[in-house]
């Protein structure tokens, strides 16, 4: 990586030092409060307890939800303090701020390897507009700086960049290494063939990512609510599927560079369709030349599966962003489930499988097959941009190796 990170600085660096880790603790809540995915809390710990290990008072501060700068009292960080606590076994001082001469006083009162939560960086307007000034006050309670939010890498905000004008050294913690040694080793220097499997509702958000990973990859594979765009742009009948009219041409575009470059361009071949957008839908499979008027796809079906498995067969490397159909409703789930089930059976045969954005992540961690994966990114934006190939923020600003 061409950025310090923390696994370069000795225990003398850090040992008695204040250091301020940025995390992205923006974990899913339920009604009542409680916490209902605490991967990203799990996927922080390495970094803490190398500190805690180190004799290191660590700090640490995130974001969690969109407040917009008011102290908006449900998006309190008071349940992942507890949840770190007990992951940690030991007690996590919970500072009611995050600047300011309580949490000063709170700092100043630690001993080596204790560990200190901040309040939500969010609850002051100075976070999001990356104001000097803000990111001088968190600064001020600190020795040096490690960031460590893959998740939030893609802002540039007060606690993921702009606090490296004023902590020295700022280098990335090893959540934020194992992020790009997977996302963007993989892309960059793959074992081939390297197959990216892309879904998701709307090509408008994916044609960064398609136009990019057509660059880099051997295979790609199409799902998820876009392809009606691309059969409608190849002049077949889509029924009531959602369409994008006016990507349609760049629906054509893609295909064509994908021809150009040599990559195979898969579409599924046949489709689980229905009467109306609901979980107690009339379904029926139809191979994507026959979708019947008044109906619209939301899976990819059975054949699809198979011409999609037959076709990763080979690969030693896969990037998957994106479901293959509305997965939250059971009668359209199997296609994406069946891609996980395909993805667990790969890694178990040494290819790489790398599981980038939200909803891929949701569908892999509801079938029970996230452990099965080689990585499974913490990152929704943010993976989606690495993978864009833009220069993430919070990373850019971290020192240079
Ligand atoms: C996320 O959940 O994707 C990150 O925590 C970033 O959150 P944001 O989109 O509110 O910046």
């Amino acid at each position: 990586m061409a950025k310090k990170a923390l696994a370069d600085l000795s225990a003398s660096d850090v040992s008695g030092k204040r250091v301020l880790v940025r995390a992205d603790f923006n974990v899913p809540l339920d009604d009542a409060g409680n916490i209902t995915d605490d991967t990203r809390i799990r996927a922080a710990l390495p970094t803490i307890q190398d500190l805690v290990e180190k004799g290191a008072k660590v700090i640490l501060a995130s974001h969690f939800g969109r407040p917009k700068g008011k102290v908006v009292d449900s998006m309190r960080l008071t349940p992942v303090a507890e949840r770190l606590s007990e992951k940690l076994g030991q007690a996590v001082i919970k500072c009611d701020d995050c600047i300011g001469d309580e949490v000063a006083a709170k700092i100043a009162g630690m001993d080596n390897g204790q560990v200190a939560l901040l309040e939500n960086v969010r609850f002051y307007d100075g976070e999001t507009s990356n104001d000097p000034e803000f990111a001088k006050q968190l600064a001020a309670n600190a020795d040096l700086y490690v960031n460590d939010a893959f998740g939030t890498a893609h802002r540039a905000h007060a606690s993921t960049a702009g606090v490296t004008e004023y902590l020295s050294p700022a280098v990335a913690g090893s959540l934020i290494e194992k992020e790009l040694k997977y996302l963007q080793s993989t892309v960059d220097n793959p074992q081939r063939p390297l197959a990216a499997i892309v879904g998701g509702s709307k090509v408008s958000s994916k044609i960064g990512v398609i136009d990019t990973l057509l660059d880099k990859v051997d295979k790609i594979f199409i799902g998820g609510g876009m392809i009606f765009t691309f059969y409608k742009a190849r002049g077949l009948s889509v029924g009531d599927s959602l369409v994008e009219e006016d990507k349609l041409a760049l629906a054509k575009e893609l295909e064509a560079k994908a021809k150009a470059k040599g990559v195979e361009f898969l579409l599924p071949t046949d489709v689980v369709v229905a009467d109306k957008f609901a979980a107690d839908a009339n379904t029926q499979t139809v191979s994507v030349e026959s979708i019947p008027d008044g109906w619209m796809g939301l899976d990819i079906g059975p054949d699809s599966v198979k011409v999609f498995q037959d076709a990763l067969g080979d690969c030693k490397s896969v990037i998957w962003n994106g479901p293959m159909g509305v997965f939250e409703m059971e009668k359209f789930a199997k296609g994406t489930e069946a891609i996980a089930h395909t993805l667990a059976d790969l890694t178990g045969t040494g290819c790489i499988t790398i599981i980038g954005g939200g909803d891929s992540v949701a569908a892999v961690e509801k079938v029970g097959l996230a452990d099965k994966m080689s990585h499974i990114s913490t990152g929704g934006g943010a993976s989606l941009e690495l993978l864009e190939g833009k220069t993430l923020p919070g990373i850019a600003a971290l020192d240079d190796a």
